[in-house]
């Protein structure tokens, strides 16, 4: 008798079940962030802020940058494994998993190098602040940039995910020799918002509405590029 978990199908599938358990955890954080916790903070008053920021964004953050790492990690392990259950990066799944996963991969760059080390300096400066301390004079300009990338994030989320579940579960007829024309323009878009990610301004992510209705444009220009270029 043979266990269906101890093939290489079976451990692809097991990296994939806890992709998409850490991804969740992830994920499910960064809407936190971004739906629900921005517009709390927005209304408290200063010293709940205070309190939330030395209490429970070091908690929260603690599970969303690991979240971020181990779906990272799992999602790697998985571009090596899905060779042994006949998925290749060269084709068409390639494609729409590689689009996926330079999403995420910015992503989790995003989290690990931006987001988290502004957010240990605005920790650390509202606990200064509660111990009758100074506040650390650049935190204003740090959660600016933090929110930059969160947004960036809550952005490319929503074309990730599409990408993550087309791999294997939309077809789409393409024609992989053109996959250069394809990956260059690709990556001139998301190297652009990349970019503003690091250096730029919020624009149409300045709100919920507008990070999400973006998100989703996004993914149709990207649908659109794959459709048309390959
Ligand atoms: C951080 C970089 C990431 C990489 C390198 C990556 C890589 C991969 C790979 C290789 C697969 C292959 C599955 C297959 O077709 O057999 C996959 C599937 C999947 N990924 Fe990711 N991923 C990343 C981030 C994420 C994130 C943040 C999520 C959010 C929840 C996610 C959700 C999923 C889901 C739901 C599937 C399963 C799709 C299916 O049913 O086939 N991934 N990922």
């Amino acid at each position: 008798m043979e266990f269906a978990l101890l093939t290489y199908p079976g451990l692809h599938f097991f990296l994939k079940w806890l992709h998409v358990f850490f991804g969740l955890l992830w994920i499910g954080h960064l809407y936190y962030f971004n739906f629900t916790q921005g517009a709390f903070m927005a209304q408290a008053d200063a010293a709940t802020k205070s309190q939330a920021t030395q209490k429970l964004v070091p908690i929260a953050l603690w599970w969303f940058r690991w979240g971020a790492m181990w779906t990272f990690v799992t999602g790697l392990l998985m571009l090596h494994t899905a060779g042994y259950v006949g998925f290749s990066l060269q084709g068409d799944w390639g494609v729409k998993i590689l689009t996926g996963g330079i999403f995420g991969i910015l992503m989790w760059f995003n989290v690990w190098f931006i987001i988290w080390p502004h957010q240990k300096v605005i920790i650390q400066s509202a606990t200064q602040v509660a111990g009758g301390g100074q506040p650390i004079p650049d935190v204003p300009a740090r959660a600016a940039r933090a929110l930059v990338a969160s947004r960036t994030n809550t952005l490319f989320s929503i074309p990730m995910l599409f990408y993550m579940l087309a791999g294997a579960h939309l077809p789409i007829q393409m024609d992989v020799a053109n996959s250069t024309t394809y990956y260059i323009a690709f990556l001139i878009l998301v190297g652009a918002l990349e970019f503003n990610a690091i250096k730029g301004k919020l624009g149409p992510m300045a709100t919920v509405k507008g990070v999400v209705s973006s998100g989703f444009a996004l993914t149709a220009v990207v649908y659109l590029m794959m459709e048309l270029i390959l």
